[in-house]
C-alpha cells in the first residue's frame, strides 16, 4: 500500500486524523467485541463521568517501520499492564490483554499508510484510551465504558529534529502527592499540570519539572516524561518516587545503562539542590520524548547549565539513545525480547 504523501521529517507532536480507529464499548458488565470505525468524533452522554469526575486513563505507544517494512512496537506488554493498573485505582474494567493487542494490531495495519517509512524518523503514535460514559450525576463509577485506539503520524515531542537539548523550570506547583494517583496514566494527573508547563514555558523552558510534593527536594519527573541522571563515578541514577508514573522508557534505558554502558545504576531518591554538582548528564525520558538530553535546569531563582552553554548532548545520553532508538528501529539486533512485529 502507498504511503500518504506527508514530509515525514518535518512531523511535529500533533493530531493527524487517520483512517480508522478501534472502539469498543463495555456494557452491563461485559466487553462488547469492538470493531474498526471510520468516525474520529465521540459521542458521549453530558453526565459521563469521564467528563465531570476525569474517570479516564490512557496509554501512549509507538510503532515504527523496520528495515523489512513490518511495524515493530516496543514492549507493548507493558502497557497492556499499566492501562489495567491504572483502570483498576479508578474503579473501571481492565481491559483483557487480548483484547488490548487486537486492537493495536488491527489499527495499526489498517492505517498502514500513516506508518512513517523506515528511516524517516518519524513514527505512528499510538494512544489506547479508557474512559467512562453513559449517564451519571453522583460521584461514583460510570455504568459504561468506552475504550478506543487511535494513531497518528508524529515526529519528535519536544523539537522538530534530532536528539533535542531541552531545557527544564522546577515548577513551585504539585504535581502528585505521595499516596495520590501520579503513578498512574490518568488524565486528572495532566489537567492540574498545563499551568507548570505554561509557566515552565514563560520562562523560556521547554517542560516544567517536578519535586516531590512532600519536601519540594526530590526530583519526581517532568510534565510529560521522566527523569535520568548521569552522575559522577560512573553513576546512573533514577528517582525512586511512589508519586511518578513507571516510565516503559525509563526502565529499558535503565538496563542499558547496565548492560551496555556498564553503569552503576541506582535507583533513589535525588536531592536536586544537594546532588546537583555531582550531577554529569541529565535527560528526560518517555515514549513521546525518547530521550531528550536536557541542558539548563531553571530553580532558586536561576538558570543551571550543564556542559558548557547547555547546547551539547553528553557522552553517556548520546550512546543511550543510539542503543535505545537502534532496537526501536529494527537497526540494532534486540537480546531482551523488547519488539513486538506486527505484519503488514
Ligand atoms: N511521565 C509522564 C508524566 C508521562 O506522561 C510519560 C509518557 O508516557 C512518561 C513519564 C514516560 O513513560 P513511557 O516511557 O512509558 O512512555
Ligand atoms: C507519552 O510519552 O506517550 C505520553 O503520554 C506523554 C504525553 C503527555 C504526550
Amino acid at each position: 500500500m502507498d504511503k500518504k504523501e506527508l514530509d515525514w521529517a518535518q512531523l511535529g507532536f500533533e493530531y493527524i486524523k487517520t483512517d480508522y480507529r478501534f472502539s469498543a464499548k463495555h456494557i452491563n458488565g461485559k466487553w462488547e467485541d469492538g470493531s474498526l470505525v471510520e468516525s474520529e468524533i465521540i459521542s458521549v452522554h453530558e453526565g459521563a463521568p469521564a467528563l465531570h469526575y476525569a474517570q479516564q486513563c490512557f496509554e501512549g505507544m509507538k510503532a515504527q517501520t523496520g528495515p523489512d517494512g513490518n511495524a515493530l512496537l516496543f514492549r507493548p506488554d507493558l502497557n497492556s499492564i499499566r492501562i489495567n493498573e491504572a483502570a483498576s485505582r479508578i474503579l473501571m474494567p481492565e481491559v483483557p490483554r487480548e483484547m488490548f493487542f487486537s486492537a493495536i494490531e488491527e489499527v495499526v495495519r489498517a492505517n498502514q499508510a500513516w506508518i512513517p517509512p523506515y528511516g524517516s524518523g518519524a513514527s505512528l503514535y499510538i494512544r489506547p484510551m479508557l474512559f467512562g460514559v453513559g449517564k451519571n450525576l453522583g460521584v461514583r463509577p460510570a455504568e459504561a465504558y468506552e475504550f478506543r485506539v487511535f494513531v497518528s503520524p508524529v515526529g519528535p515531542y519536544f523539537q522538530s529534529s534530532g536528539l533535542a537539548v531541552i531545557s527544564l523550570a522546577v515548577s513551585d506547583t504539585d504535581r502528585a502527592s505521595p499516596h495520590g494517583t501520579g503513578s498512574y496514566k490518568i488524565g486528572a494527573n495532566y489537567a492540574g499540570g498545563l499551568l507548570a508547563t505554561r509557566e515552565a514555558k514563560a520562562l523560556g523552558a521547554d517542560e516544567a519539572l517536578y519535586l516531590d510534593a512532600a519536601e519540594q527536594r526530590y526530583i519526581d519527573e517532568a510534565g510529560s516524561a521522566n527523569i535520568i541522571v548521569s552522575m559522577t563515578g560512573n553513576r546512573f541514577v533514577t528517582p525512586a518516587s511512589n508519586a511518578i508514573l513507571p516510565s516503559i522508557t525509563r526502565r529499558s534505558l535503565t538496563t542499558l545503562a547496565e548492560d551496555c554502558l556498564k553503569l552503576n545504576v541506582e535507583n533513589r531518591p535525588i536531592d536536586l539542590r544537594g546532588e546537583f554538582d555531582e550531577f554529569e548528564e541529565v535527560a528526560a525520558c518517555g515514549t513521546a520524548a525518547v530521550l531528550s538530553p536536557v541542558g539548563r535546569i531553571y530553580f532558586d531563582g536561576q538558570w543551571h547549565n550543564f556542559y558548557g552553554e547547555g547546547k551539547e548532548v553528553g557522552p553517556v545520553m548520546q550512546e543511550l539513545y543510539d542503543q535505545l532508538v537502534g532496537i526501536q528501529k529494527g537497526d540494532k539486533e534486540d537480546p531482551y525480547g523488547w519488539i513486538h512485529q506486527v505484519q503488514i
